[in-house]
């Protein structure tokens, strides 16, 4: 058998607005693999944040479940979930979240240190220098390009050694070239550290370097393919 990180069955999220229902999910299964690279595309509207807000458990759904690493989201408590959040999935948004006083090196090991754990500086190093950051560790966000922020946030993201990375547009604000750039970056930093990725991108290009792609529409995956990457 097949084993999964992650896994819905049946996922439903329906929003309720006066007689109107609105479903942003309406049945959705969706398995991904250990270390496997899958980009969600789709129509704005279409569901890819809420999917992607469900797995990684900050926000709840209306019917089915979610299985990450065997375990049901739906039977944690709060307690339960924020440890998985904090420890199991990383989250990078289109807004990168850096806290403006605190130079590159100090946001990147902010959640290890809010987790109260102790901060492996190797890896760190080793992140840095992969996201091409070694030379901005003590610069503060303000001074740094949109490409280097984001690259910040990423870094941010794995330094603190999820399982999984979830990406909501995150190349969103960047150039092609700056997007292409960070997203093979990513891509090589997560290999190197077994980790998954989940990104939802609306650049084909981006798309084509996960190893599969999967099509949202009205709640609903309706295409799903290997890249040539993933083969
Ligand atoms: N809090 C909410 N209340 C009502 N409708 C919502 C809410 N959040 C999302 N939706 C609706 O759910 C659908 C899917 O939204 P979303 O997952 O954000 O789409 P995408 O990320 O693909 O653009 C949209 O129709 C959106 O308007
Ligand atoms: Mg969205």
């Amino acid at each position: 058998m097949e084993s999964w990180i992650v896994e819905t069955r049946g996922l439903k999220k329906y929003y309720q607005l006066g007689d109107h229902t609105v479903k942003a999910l309406d049945g959705v299964d969706f398995c991904v693999r250990e270390q496997e690279f899958v980009a969600i595309i789709g129509k704005s509207g279409s569901g890819k944040s809420t999917l992607l807000h469900m797995i990684g458990g900050l926000d709840v759904p209306t019917g089915g479940e979610v299985y990450v690493d065997g375990k049901n989201l739906g039977k944690m408590n709060k307690e339960q979930l924020a440890v998985f959040r904090r420890r199991k999935a990383g989250f990078v948004f289109q807004s990168y979240n850096l806290v403006p006083d605190l130079n590159v090196y100090e946001n990147v090991v902010l959640p290890i240190e809010l987790d109260g754990r102790r901060i492996d500086k190797p890896f760190v190093d080793e992140i840095l220098d992969l996201l091409q950051l070694d030379g901005k560790r003590e610069a503060l966000p303000g001074t740094l390009s949109g490409g280097q922020q984001q690259r910040t946030a990423i870094a941010r993201a794995i330094a603190a050694k999820p399982a999984i990375i979830l990406a909501d547009e995150l190349t969103g604000n960047l150039d092609t070239a700056t997007s292409h750039d960070v997203m093979g970056l990513l891509k090589i930093v997560a290999r190197e550290f077994q980790q998954t990725i989940i990104l939802i991108t609306h650049d084909n290009d981006v798309a084509q370097m996960a190893d599969r792609i999967v099509h949202i529409e009205d709640g609903l995956i309706v295409k799903e393919r290997d890249t040539y990457a993933g083969k």
